[in-house]
């Protein structure tokens, strides 16, 4: 209960005591009162013009229309807009000449960067020098060709996949072919071949081995075959690994290393200016 004062000139307190200490019952200021309804109005109105109450589905909506979901869209419709001419270009663009043209090939590299990040980096790496299985792009050593329109092949149409243009070949698995001893012939002939510590014994009984089951696809130099995608054995870079165990484990089981086609995924602006990308990263022919 409100008390009166009992001194005049003091204000009245609300009645509540704590330690002797009593609070006063001052009527709240008057802009402080006017603030606070004034809050009120503009948050009512607020919900009412902006998405404010969450429903099941989505919130409601608002009356001006507004959508930070809309808003991303119309940005991304602006930088397609801008980027749809040289795009076009792009798509419809002679590889070969594109770095001749700065513009191009500056759009193609940054375009190119992005679509790698985002498709090709989980399996290359990120710096796009590869793993296990997964080639090395920086390096000059191609599988497939490492000129400009060889790589936008590879890139658009994948390697073993099931779509009709991919790139084929495929290696026999040659534990149900050759012997155990002479797939480690083989292997110590391959690792002769590369320049590496080997088994002389092995590798001299290897090369007839080799000549016969082996250089249809990697020459019989050891050289390899981009026409198969058969790889160089000469040089020491491995995608799968140049010690005498994983050599008798690629020969014994073969690997069958499969690309996706991109050109499903991908436009063919996205397609060439990867391509692109790829090209100039150091390996480019
Ligand atoms: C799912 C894993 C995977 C993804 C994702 C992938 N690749 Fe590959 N890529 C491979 C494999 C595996 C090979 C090697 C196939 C072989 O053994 O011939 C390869 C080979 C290549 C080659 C041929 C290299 C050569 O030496 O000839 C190029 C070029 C290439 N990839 C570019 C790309 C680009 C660009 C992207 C992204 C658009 C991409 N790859 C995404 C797995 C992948
Ligand atoms: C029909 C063609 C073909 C024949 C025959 C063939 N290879 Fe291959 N070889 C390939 C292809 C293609 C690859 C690429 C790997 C894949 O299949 O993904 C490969 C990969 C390899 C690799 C892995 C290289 C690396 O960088 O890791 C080795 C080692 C190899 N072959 C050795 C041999 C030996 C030894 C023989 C004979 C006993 C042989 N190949 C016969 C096509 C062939």
């Amino acid at each position: 209960m409100a008390k009166k004062p009992e001194k005049p000139n003091e204000p009245e307190t609300t009645g509540h005591s704590w330690d002797g200490i009593e609070e006063y019952n001052n009527p709240l200021p008057r802009w402080w009162l006017w603030t606070f309804y004034a809050t009120i109005v503009w948050g009512v109105i607020y919900t009412i013009a902006y998405p404010a109450w969450p429903l099941v589905n989505r919130a409601t909506a608002g009356i001006m229309g507004f959508s930070t979901r809309a808003e991303v869209a119309r940005d991304i419709q602006t930088f397609a807009d801008a980027n749809a001419a040289i795009e076009a270009k792009l798509a419809a663009a002679d590889l070969a000449t594109v770095a001749a043209d700065p513009e191009l090939q500056s759009f193609a590299r940054n375009a190119g960067a992005a679509v790698f990040k985002t498709n090709c980096s989980q399996c290359h790496g990120s710096g796009a020098a590869g793993a296990k299985g997964y080639p090395n792009l920086l390096d000059d050593d191609w599988l497939w060709g490492g000129d400009i329109e060889s790589i936008a092949f590879t890139v658009r149409h994948g390697v073993r996949n099931e779509t009709g243009d991919s790139r084929f070949s495929q290696m026999p698995a040659f534990g149900e072919i050759l012997s155990e001893e002479e797939i480690a012939q083989a292997a110590a002939y391959v690792q002769k071949l590369s320049g590496q510590d080997h088994d002389a014994a092995l590798a001299a009984t290897g090369e007839t081995v080799f000549i016969d089951n082996c250089s249809a696809c990697h020459t019989e130099a050891g050289t390899g075959d981009r026409a198969q995608g058969a790889p160089n054995l000469t040089d020491a870079i491995w995608l799968y690994g140049g010690d005498h165990a994983t050599l008798i484990e690629s020969i014994t089981k073969a690997r069958f290393g499969v690309m996706p086609a991109w050109g499903q995924r991908l436009s063919d602006a996205e397609v060439n200016a990867v391509a692109a990308y790829v090209h100039q990263l150091g390996g480019g022919e």
